[in-house]
């Protein structure tokens, strides 16, 4: 048999992601929150279900080894590959954002200190506004550069934005919308139309009845 193979990252994710293809009759009994196995299967065994590093979605999908990924739109902006990206699947929203201190000019300024779990999204921005920066790759806990003087601003995530008010920052510049996106392969795509459109769609109505 030859399965649909789709990629996403464990936790909120694939939590989500389960119950829009619930809602269209798609199950993976196998699927508990403490189970540490990295591939499942649908009860029909049409698809196969790999767990992998959010970051590492889109390199399995360009290179074939899952016909489909789940992943946030931030992960795509920051490591573009050439795969399709067919379906906004509406959660995990959030934004990608400048943030600082209040008051900090992040325009018409020389230069800045820029810290980043996105350090090629936040150049791209920057060079577009045209201010020239150094980059400071992070990969977690970003809000606290400012803080110690590490960084003039920050590009990250911000979800409720509690995060940067319990330290004292705020948005300073929205750079984008995130949510979670469908990417495809784009040699599956051609070859295993139908299959990955009744993916879809089955998704589609899974976000439908949720909406
Ligand atoms: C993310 C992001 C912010 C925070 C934003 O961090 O990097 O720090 O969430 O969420 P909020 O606006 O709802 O406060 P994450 O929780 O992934 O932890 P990290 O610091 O380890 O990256």
């Amino acid at each position: 048999m030859d399965y649909l193979t789709v990629a996403m990252a464990k936790g909120r994710t694939a939590d989500r992601a389960m119950k829009f293809l619930e809602k269209a009759d798609v199950r993976f009994s196998e699927f508990t929150d403490e189970s540490r196995k990295l591939v499942i299967f649908d009860d029909e065994q049409n698809i196969r279900l790999i767990f992998v590093k959010a970051v590492d979605v889109p390199t399995y999908v360009e290179k074939g080894a899952a016909d489909v990924g789940i992943v946030g739109k931030d992960t795509i902006m920051e490591d573009p590959r050439d795969v399709y990206e067919l379906l906004d699947l509406g959660f995990g929203k959030c934004q990608l954002a400048v943030a600082g201190f209040p008051g900090k000019e992040i325009k018409g300024v020389p230069f800045l200190t820029v810290a980043s779990k996105y350090p090629n999204a936040a150049k791209e921005y920057f060079d577009r506004v045209g201010v020239r920066t150094e980059l400071i790759k992070l990969n977690g806990s970003i809000e606290l550069a400012p803080l110690i003087g590490m960084a003039d601003v920050i590009v990250d995530i911000v979800e409720t934005g509690t995060t940067l008010k319990e330290n004292g920052l705020v948005v300073l510049e929205e750079i984008a919308d995130i949510s979670a996106r469908l990417i495809v392969n784009k040699a599956s795509y051609a070859t295993k139309t139908e299959r990955i459109q009744q993916f879809i769609s089955d998704l589609k109505m899974g976000l439908e009845v949720n909406s």
